[in-house]
């Protein structure tokens, strides 16, 4: 081949690659025919705050405009289910997508409960400063859980309970009232949150 032959065959490629990728997607019938065109997305949600030491806020999105839907959270890989949990207090940039690609975003921000003490924790924070922070304690016999900090209360609700109240091995020296466990019932059952 000399130097025209090869321009000639480069050229007839590529008025022929044209052509066909022109004729190959129906709609539109432009060159670069828009498979969302016409496609309108909308993006909503509702959102369940995180409690204040939890990471348990959920978006729960509702979007609408097209079918086979799938959804991300801060671009990280699709989903199918429309449901994100066990989220930190933020703002969170929500991406809803169908089969051919077409997309729509919208920021969404949980929030978080209170932190000021309500009156159930506190009364179960002074019960564990006068039974269990002895040992529970930076220094102490058991550091962990350290009940000094109130997160670390709320974190280790449900272990409280089991050691506490259900199984009574805790503290080691012998159960609690049920005057007390009822302390720690109570609180549980409201939430087991701070603000609880
Ligand atoms: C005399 C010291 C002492 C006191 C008082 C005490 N604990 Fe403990 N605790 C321990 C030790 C030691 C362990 C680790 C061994 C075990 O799990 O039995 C422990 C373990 C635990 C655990 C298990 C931690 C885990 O990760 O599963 C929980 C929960 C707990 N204690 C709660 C309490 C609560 C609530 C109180 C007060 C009502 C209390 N403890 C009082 C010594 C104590």
């Amino acid at each position: 081949m000399n130097f025209q032959s090869i321009q000639r065959y480069l050229l007839a490629c590529f008025f022929l690659t044209a052509f066909f990728s022109a004729c190959s997607k129906s709609d539109g019938g432009g060159a670069t025919p828009n498979l969302c065109t016409g496609v309108n997305l909308t993006v909503s949600a509702t959102t369940t705050s995180a409690s204040f030491c939890l990471d348990n806020g959920v978006i729960t999105v509702t979007a609408s405009g097209s079918t086979d839907l799938n959804y991300s959270l801060n671009g990280r890989t699709f989903q199918s289910s429309n449901v994100f949990s066990s989220l930190a207090k933020g703002t969170y940039t929500v991406t809803v997508k169908n089969a051919n690609g077409c997309s729509k975003t919208a920021d969404v921000t949980v929030g978080e409960t209170s932190g000021t003490a309500g009156a159930l924790f506190t009364d179960v924070k002074d019960l564990l400063q006068s039974k269990c922070v002895t040992c529970h304690q930076p220094g102490g016999q058991q550091p962990v859980p350290n009940f000094t900090v109130d997160c670390n209360i709320v974190v280790n609700a449900a272990r409280i309970r089991e050691r506490a109240v259900v199984l009574g091995t805790m503290p080691p020296t012998g159960p609690l009232t049920q005057a007390e466990k009822d302390i720690i019932s109570a609180w549980i059952t409201a939430g087991g949150k701070i603000s609880d």
